[in-house]
This record gives structure tokens, C-alpha cells and sequence, in this order.
């Protein structure tokens, strides 16, 4: 780490942070005037991305995407300008709503308590088609997809415009952890890291997890690790036990001076190889110069092939995403070898490697038995078994 060069920051995607949170008097003005608009009540889902773009993790979208960035993404990914994205960020609605509503219209966003927390500048509302969406962005047009079932469940017409976030969502949960972009950029500053690599997880950290970050932590300055607490599927395990077992890690196996946990408010779409380019871009806001993509990158069940999420970066041209990725294989605890591995790395028989299926694991869990050390440490394990007793 050079710590006497001046510091230059990555850009946001798109050249430009956006910051959507309105303050001073033009928030009074708003504030106001919601009283009298339409009202539209946001699902924990759309809390999570409202939150994501009033703090520019989704820079260079300022708003909900209207047509032209809507088909190009599920399309080509790529917005109307040519900017590389990849996942859609949509208000969906059903026709009978959105048959009331009229382009140029101001709305309020309010959540279940009927808080107002954003005004939708209505710009436009169009019809999709969910089968070429579910094809394109999830690679299966099958229901038993998590993200294609919330798809089709949700409403046919789209609205597209700009947002104005008055209040952040209530739920302000894992506060000191919760950084906004311009505040994890500033934490790198101060740290004096010029190269930061973020790593993306929805599971509880495991051995291979922390391999990963650490081969990544031998190049760069910083790790940012960065877990997802937004909406994730009911059976997996909840953010707050993640949470717990990074804290325990933490304490007892990482540099705290080239760490820095931070949590982001994203809900986990699924989409696999898609959702591994959203996630970089995503991680490019927040200031990182790297972005870890190992096996199976935000994938379920069977959907995508083990390494699908490495391929699709080939799909832009070098430096275009302006973030590196850095490609893990499977990685796996080698008795032979003594030592965490990769099949780039080792070249015993597999039945030298510790690998346990996520069901054995939570069997093993259940059951208060603890699973190898090589598989998980003790500390993240006892946390594991204890809440799945509660
Ligand atoms: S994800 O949905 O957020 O991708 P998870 O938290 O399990 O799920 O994974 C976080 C990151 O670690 C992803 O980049 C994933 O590809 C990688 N990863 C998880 N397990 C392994 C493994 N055994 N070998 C290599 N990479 C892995």
C-alpha cells in the first residue's frame, strides 16, 4: 500500500454519484404537497431499491427505468445510452392501477404505515412482456425460478421516472454497518486503500468464503465485504445470524485494518450470471476497484451452470464495466494438500476434499453437531446451531 500518492477515486458507474435524498426547502415542499397526491404503498421489496437509488448504489439511475432503458437492459444489458446493466429496476403495477394514474403526474410512495417516504415523478407506464424479461434476465422462463415466480406474481404495466426520497425506509437496522456509497468511498480514502475488493454473499460465511477474500486480500489494499440484507428468500438465513458470524470471524481471523463490514440494503434477485454484473456495477459504486466472482455467483437450485457467472463478463469488453473481476473456481479444504484449494491448485483425487452439501451442513447444524473445521469455524458454527435452536 503507497499511502503518500494522492488518493483517486474509482468513478460511480456512469461518471457521476447520484444522491437522491431531497433536503432543505424543496423537502419541505414536497413533504407537503404529498398529502394531496396519489399514494402508492411500497412492498419490502421496492423499500430495498428505493433506499439502493436514493444513496446512488444504483448510479447512474436516478429513478424507476422508462421504456428505452427497460428493453435495451432485458435485451442487449445495457441502458439507452449503451452504459452497461444489467437487471432491470422496475415499479411494476397492475392495469386497473395504473389506469388511474396519468404520465407527469407526481406520486407518493408511502410504506405500510402510510409514511411518506418518496415522490415518483411519473415520466411514463408501458406494458412488458414477462416471458422475454424471465428468458433474458433469469436465463428460464420456469416459476419454480424465485425471481421469475415474484415476476410473474407482480403487475403487467411499468411506470418509469425519476424519484425524490424524502426519508430513508424506517427499517434502519445494522445502522453502523449500513454505508452509503459516498461513505464506504470516504472510509477507503481515510484508509488510504487505492485498490478495494468487494465480495458479495447472502449465505453464512464458510472456508471457502474466507479463502476467497483472502488469495483476493493478498492484491488489493482493502476488502470491503459487503452482505446483502435485503429481501432474500424465506429459507435463507436471515441477515442478522450472518451478521453475528462475520463479527465472530472478524474478531478472531481477519486484519482489522484491511477490513471494513458493511451491509447492503439490496434484495437478492437470483439471476445468477446477471445478477453477478449488477453486483460489480453495484460494488463500483460503492468505490470498489474489484469485485470477487466465485462458483455459482447468485445462483439457485440448478439454474445456471457453475461458472456462467465468469462467462457473461466476457460479454463487454475489457475495462468496459470499469471494475475488475476477479474469477474463483470451486474452492474446497484438501486433506492431501493441508490446506484450503481449488482444482487450479491441487491435484488430488476429490476424495481428498472436504466438501459437504448445504443440506448435510444444516442436518448437521440442526442436530448441534458442529461441522468439520475445515468446512466452517467453530465460532460461525456455534452461532449457526444456536439460532437454529431458537
Ligand atoms: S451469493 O448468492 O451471494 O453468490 P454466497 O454467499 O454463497 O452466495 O457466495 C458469495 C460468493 O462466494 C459468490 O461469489 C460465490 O460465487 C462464492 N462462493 C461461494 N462458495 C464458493 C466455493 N466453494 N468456491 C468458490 N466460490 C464460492
Amino acid at each position: 500500500m503507497i499511502k503518500d500518492k494522492p488518493h483517486t477515486e474509482i468513478p460511480a458507474h456512469g461518471g457521476r454519484l447520484v444522491n437522491r435524498i431531497i433536503q432543505g426547502a424543496e423537502r419541505d415542499r414536497l413533504f407537503s404537497k404529498a398529502n394531496d397526491l396519489k399514494k402508492l404503498t411500497l412492498t419490502r421489496r421496492k423499500l430495498c431499491d428505493i433506499e439502493m437509488m436514493a444513496v446512488g448504489a444504483y448510479s447512474p439511475l436516478d429513478g424507476y427505468m422508462g421504456r428505452k432503458d427497460y428493453e435495451n437492459v432485458v435485451t442487449s444489458m445495457r441502458l439507452g445510452s449503451g452504459l452497461p446493466w444489467s437487471i432491470p429496476i422496475t415499479y411494476r403495477i397492475d392495469r386497473k392501477t395504473a389506469e388511474s394514474l396519468r404520465e407527469g403526474q407526481d406520486i407518493a410512495l408511502v410504506d405500510e404505515r402510510q409514511t411518506v417516504l418518496a415522490i415518483l415523478h411519473l415520466e411514463e407506464k408501458f406494458e412488458y412482456d414477462k416471458k422475454l424479461a424471465a428468458k433474458a434476465v433469469y436465463r428460464t422462463d420456469s416459476a419454480e425460478h424465485p425471481g421469475v415466480d415474484i415476476l410473474y406474481k407482480r403487475g403487467d404495466v411499468l411506470l418509469g421516472g425519476k424519484i425524490s426520497v424524502l426519508r430513508l425506509p424506517e427499517n434502519r437496522e445494522f445502522l453502523p454497518y449500513r454505508l452509503a456509497p459516498a461513505e464506504t468511498r470516504a472510509a477507503f480514502k481515510d484508509r488510504g486503500w487505492k485498490t478495494v475488493v468487494g465480495f458479495q454473499t447472502r449465505n453464512p460465511v464458510h472456508r471457502a468464503h474466507e479463502y476467497i477474500q483472502k488469495c483476493a486480500l493478498e492484491i488489493v489494499d482493502g476488502l470491503l465485504l459487503h452482505p446483502l440484507i435485503g429481501e432474500t428468500k424465506s429459507d435463507d438465513i436471515p441477515a442478522d445470524i450472518r451478521m453475528k458470524c462475520y463479527e465472530a470471524l472478524l474478531e478472531k481471523y481477519y486484519p482489522k485494518d484491511r477490513v471494513l463490514l458493511s451491509v447492503l440494503p439490496a434484495p437478492m434477485r437470483y439471476a445468477g450470471p446477471r445478477e453477478a454484473i449488477h453486483h460489480a456495477i453495484v460494488r463500483k459504486n460503492y468505490g470498489c476497484t474489484h469485485f470477487i466472482v466465485g462458483r455459482d455467483h447468485a445462483g439457485v437450485g440448478s439454474f445456471y451452470g457453475s461458472f456462467d457467472a465468469h462467462h457473461i463478463f466476457d460479454e463487454f469488453a475489457p475495462g468496459e464495466l470499469g471494475i475488475t473481476p476477479l474469477f474463483f473456481d470451486n474452492t474446497f479444504y484438501c486433506k492431501a494438500c493441508g490446506s484450503m484449494a481449488s482444482v487450479k491448485t491441487c491435484p488430488h483425487d476429490k476424495n481428498e476434499h472436504v466438501s459437504l452439501s448445504g443440506t448435510k451442513v444444516r442436518e448437521m447444524l440442526r442436530a448441534g453437531t458442529l461441522p468439520p473445521t475445515e468446512f466452517s469455524r467453530p465460532e460461525v458454527a456455534k452461532i449457526l446451531i444456536e439460532a437454529m435452536r431458537t
